[in-house]
């Protein structure tokens, strides 16, 4: 039930009322956040999406309005008119807490029941309920400031782009399978039954074609798809402020984008980002963090101390220097007197990532007490202090394996240390460029190399040579935007000749024919005059959840899906006629569709 808006029309908005309008007449619309009715008055507060501000319904000012505020109930939709009134007693909480309205006219346009949340900011309810309800706790205010301040990045970008001669084009959503390496979403066709478009994982290679196309910079807001393990900052579906440029280096790429960094933080929240930011080789990144997205809000870094215990009998750390591995080490400033209970935590924190064991040398101002005490005399257990640059009162905690574990469980333990104790400063950003990525990887599970970014990234000048001997060794012209330990963004320098994208596909083990099969269309466009190109492509959501200040991708995303990739709100993905599947040619192997239950 509810009344006809008839001639009642809005003349401000709730939350923007102040001093400045006592004595006006006027009328605000919105839902109600509260009602408490003592009788002969009646207090209640009208929420839109502005603010909050105070109705008073009195007996001698409109009897028949108090009579219908009777029934005034959470959420309910009002109109309501009357004179602003200062409040007797002010509420400084409240930006509109100078003043109120004192009714006399009340339109109740629409009732509601009870609902499922409360629409209040900070809600403590379960995730589920609020994705199933997701227009109720898009009422909540701290979720719209979210997406008012992810639409003030969206035209902040788009401002940025224009201003620097870029043009926005769109590409395709039914495309064919891209080379991000992630699992497709796939459509199935009905012209064609038996062939699927790929949803893009990125628009890769429309960007590419772009540039053969002479657009020379372009940029989009666009949707990206990918069907892998989902966790607190991935979603199925996701936004990517996507880049390419022609005739550009890696140095004037990421240049471009400092700016757009700079200007998206200055619009969005009045932060000034000094530039240029640092740039971390990959190498480098893995020496001193551990991670090829380092945290460099705080120091703690990797020391190798491989040689400072080179002639050690110790079993563990001979085998790992022997097979081509290393011994490195953390040092927790004032940590010697780390309890067993704790020592022993940590030393299970690092076998999650693969390390045998964790050895500690706590050096306490009474002595030096460490897990290798049977295995290196004080010399030798001065000298790992030495290496690492301990001093009395910290405790070095140390991993001997092949580097890529040592690197893994060091880099992760160098986090939960800084986490546990209160290391890391808050409201900092620390931007860093992470260059020189390798351009392979070798996959056991493939026994092939693949590509490290995309199989059309591009090796470094000097490092071409190495293509043939030493294909691990090869660098590419791949870089990530890397903030405060999270990818932001990642690109690089593309292969616009075709010998050399030939020499990448032999790398990866794809014959000619396979290479021409799935890439065939760029392969040709890249017969007409390719120019040199390179791009970059940014997490929006990830970049909002920094400017928003939160961990959970799901708050910076209207509709998001749940861990398992489901919709609580609509039901997707959902089962569909018969008559559907028919046309398209598809038979299911089972009958009855198959949902795991969600488990948030
Ligand atoms: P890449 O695969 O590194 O590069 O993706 C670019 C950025 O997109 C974000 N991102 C995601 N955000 C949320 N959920 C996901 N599932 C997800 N996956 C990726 C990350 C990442 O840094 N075509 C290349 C770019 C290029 O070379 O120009 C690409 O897509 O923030
Ligand atoms: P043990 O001889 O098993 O008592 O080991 C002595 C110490 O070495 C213990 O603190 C182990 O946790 C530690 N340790 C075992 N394997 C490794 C390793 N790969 N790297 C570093 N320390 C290790």
């Amino acid at each position: 039930m509810g009344e006809a808006l008839g001639n009642v029309r809005r003349t401000n908005m709730c939350g923007e009322l102040n001093r400045e309008h006592i004595g006006q007449t006027v009328t605000v619309m919105g839902w109600i956040q509260t009602s408490r009715d003592k009788g002969s008055i009646i207090f209640s507060d009208v929420r839109d999406r502005a603010g909050i501000c105070q109705v008073v319904f009195r007996e001698e000012v409109a009897p028949a309005a108090l009579e219908k505020a009777k029934g005034l109930r959470r959420e309910y939709c009002v109109a309501i008119t009357g004179q602003v009134a200062a409040r007797e007693s002010v509420n400084p909480n409240l930006p509109t807490g100078e003043i109120e309205i004192n009714a006399t006219e009340l339109k109740i346009l629409s009732e509601s029941e009870t609902p499922p949340i409360q629409v209040m900011e900070n809600l403590d309810a379960r995730e589920d309920v609020r994705m199933k309800y997701r227009y109720l706790d898009l009422r909540r205010p701290d979720m719209q400031r979210i997406l008012f301040l992810r639409s003030r990045a969206a035209h902040s970008v788009r401002e940025y782009f224009n201003q620097n001669g870029f043009i926005e084009v769109e590409t395709p959503t039914l495309a064919r399978s891209t080379p991000e390496g992630a699992r497709d979403y796939l459509v199935p066709s009905r012209n064609y039954p038996g062939t699927f478009y790929a949803l893009p994982q990125s628009p890769q290679l429309f960007k590419q074609l772009l540039m053969v196309a002479g657009f020379d910079r372009y940029f989009q807001v666009v949707k990206c798809f990918r069907d892998e393990d989902l966790r607190a900052n991935r979603q199925p579906e996701f936004t990517q402020i996507d880049i390419e440029t022609s005739f550009l280096g890696e140095v004037e790429i990421q240049t471009l984008n400092e700016g757009l960094i700079q200007k998206v933080f200055q619009d969005v929240l009045n932060v000034e980002i000094p530039v240029p930011f640092e740039r971390l080789p990959y190498r480098e990144a893995m020496d001193r963090f551990g991670s090829d997205k380092p945290d460099l809000r705080f120091g703690m870094e990797i020391k190798n101390i491989t040689d400072a215990v080179r002639d050690t009998d110790f079993v563990v750390f001979r085998q790992a220097i022997d097979n081509g591995g290393s011994v490195r080490a953390l040092v927790l400033e004032d940590g010697a007197d780390t309890g067993r209970k704790d020592l022993d935590r940590l030393g299970e924190f690092v076998k999650t990532y693969k390390a045998k064991g964790l050895a500690t040398v706590a050096l306490k101002a009474d002595g030096i007490k460490a897990s290798i005490g049977k295995f290196f005399d004080e010399a030798g257990l001065a000298r790992i202090a030495e290496a690492c640059g301990a001093k009395t009162g910290d405790l070095i905690l140390i991993v001997a394996d092949k580097d890529s574990v040592v690197f893994q469980s060091l880099g992760a333990l160098r986090l939960e240390l800084a986490k546990k104790h209160g290391l890391i400063p808050q409201d900092v950003f620390k931007f860093v460029w992470v260059t020189e990525f390798p351009l392979l990887e070798y996959s056991e599970e493939e026994s092939r190399y693949v590509a490290a970014h995309h199989p059309f990234t591009s090796p470094m000048d000097e490092d071409i040579e190495l293509m043939a001997s030493d294909p691990g060794k090869v660098r590419a012209k791949a870089y990530d935007m890397v903030l405060n330990g999270e990818e932001l963004g990642g690109g690089s320098i593309r292969i616009h000749r075709q010998d050399l994208q030939e020499r990448m596909f032999q790398l990866l083990g794809f014959t000619q024919e396979e290479a021409w099969a799935r890439f065939g269309y760029l392969l040709e466009a890249f017969k007409y005059g390719p120019p040199p190109h390179g791009g970059l492509a940014f997490g929006f959501d990830r970049l909002i959840m920094f400017l928003a200040g939160t961990d959970n991708i799901k708050d910076v995303i209207a509709f998001p899906k749940n861990q398992n990739a489901f919709c609580p709100l609509t039901e997707a993905p959902n089962v569909v006629d018969d008559k559907q599947l028919k046309e398209l040619g598809i038979a299911l192997a089972k009958s009855e569709p198959v949902r795991e239950e969600s488990q948030e």
